[in-house]
């Protein structure tokens, strides 16, 4: 009789990445629409491996992807709008290629930046979206406020809610607290990754440092481009490297914003596009477009800026962007700077047990501090 104490095998993950594996059960979140899954068995005893592996495939067109095997036996196929599960067993090697058949060189998404946690305003897009349809959406940084384990749980329930593959790159916010980094890096996306269709290649990058984009990922980016030299190329990142109207809120650093510039420049990307800043606005640089959107729900800062999310269609002579306007209340510029600190305050008061704690130990010092001092007036002789 075999016995079912065995190892787990090893997993590789192309156009996705592997969430959590325990007990034989791996959850994969797909990044893309090719997702490549290979496994390997290391097997002491020569044998081949018998207990079923159940493989979850999330972020995926469950009902239409198409599903290819190579070794081993794959079976208990289960699908759903956005997922599926299957398990295998077998062979010791096997290579599983899923793959949503979209031929056309046309496609649209949804794009926005700077949820910032009102939520109410992701649900909104999520909602119309589904509506839409378009082949992936996109949010882009700054999602929640803080990066707390606790705000990506709620956001990831509101992402559940999208009835197509939903991307992310990182924003400052997202990994503003400890462990902010982690949650994102484990429950959503690598800091950086690319993905294509057909001939276009989306490359997200990670740019939610001050400065820009550190050394090695330039490297990792130089490469990316020069693999996609004969597509069109598609670049996201949250903290864009200049913006005319806001450049002290782009890439602190200018040699590193030039660098950026110039790859953008060589390669002939033909669309940059950034957040982080809460407007809209569009500009070229060096026969580079550049797209800025942080309208998502982080506070307005002026009276003309509106809550607003992006539906761009990527058509064969060119990329259309139109803007979709979410409620927004009207507001001069006074009261958008009071709903700036009133927003923040609120957050933190709400959500941040440390700073509740600060604050209250503040008031108590101050309040204190007046009554010793009002006391000290009214005592006889002074
Ligand atoms: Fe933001």
């Amino acid at each position: 009789m075999e016995s079912l104490q065995e190892t787990q095998p090893m997993i590789s993950v192309r156009g996705g990445f592997l969430k959590s594996f325990e007990h034989h059960v791996a959850v994969i979140r797909a990044l893309g629409f090719q997702t490549q899954i290979k496994i390997f068995h290391s097997v002491s005893s020569g044998k081949s491996f018998l207990m079923p592996l159940t493989i979850l495939l999330e972020n995926v067109r469950g009902d239409e992807v198409q599903i290819s095997h190579q070794g081993g036996t794959l079976c208990n196929v289960i699908r759903s709008q956005t997922s599926m599960m299957f398990d295998v067993y077998g062979a010791d090697i096997q290579k599983i290629h899923v793959v949503y058949p979209y031929q056309r060189e046309e496609f649209d998404f949804v794009f926005f930046g700077d949820v910032h946690g009102v939520f109410n305003n992701l649900e909104q897009i999520i909602q119309t979206t589904n509506t839409l349809d378009p082949l992936f959406v996109m949010a882009n940084g700054d999602m929640t406020h803080s990066g707390r384990l606790e705000d990506y749980h709620n956001l990831l329930d509101i992402i559940g809610q999208s009835e197509v593959p939903f991307f992310t790159s990182i924003g400052n916010h997202d990994r503003r607290v400890l462990g902010g980094r982690a949650a994102y890096r484990n429950l959503l996306a690598p800091m950086y990754y690319s993905f294509s269709v057909n001939n276009t290649t989306c490359i997200v990058l990670d740019s939610s440092r001050k400065r820009g984009l550190q050394r090695f990922q330039y490297k990792w980016l130089e490469r990316e481009l020069q693999l996609a030299k004969h597509q069109r190329i598609l670049v996201f990142l949250h903290r864009p490297p200049i913006c005319p109207k806001y450049n002290y809120l782009a890439f602190s650093s200018t040699p590193n914003a030039r660098r950026f510039m110039t790859l953008m420049e060589r390669h002939q990307v033909e669309m940059v596009f950034g957040s982080h800043i809460h407007v809209f606005t569009e500009f070229q640089k060096s026969n580079v477009r550049y797209v800025v959107t942080g309208g998502g729900g982080g506070a307005l800062w002026q009276p003309a800026n509106v809550y607003h999310y992006l539906h761009v269609f990527v058509k064969k002579d060119g990329v259309e962007v139109r803007i979709i306007p979410l409620p927004t209340p009207e507001a001069k510029m006074s009261q958008r700077l009071k709903d700036v600190i009133k927003f923040n305050l609120e957050y933190h008061l709400t959500r941040n047990k440390h700073f509740k704690q600060v604050a209250l130990l503040g008031t108590t010092l101050l309040l204190s501090r007046n009554i010793l001092r009002r006391e000290s007036r009214l005592r006889p002789g002074k």
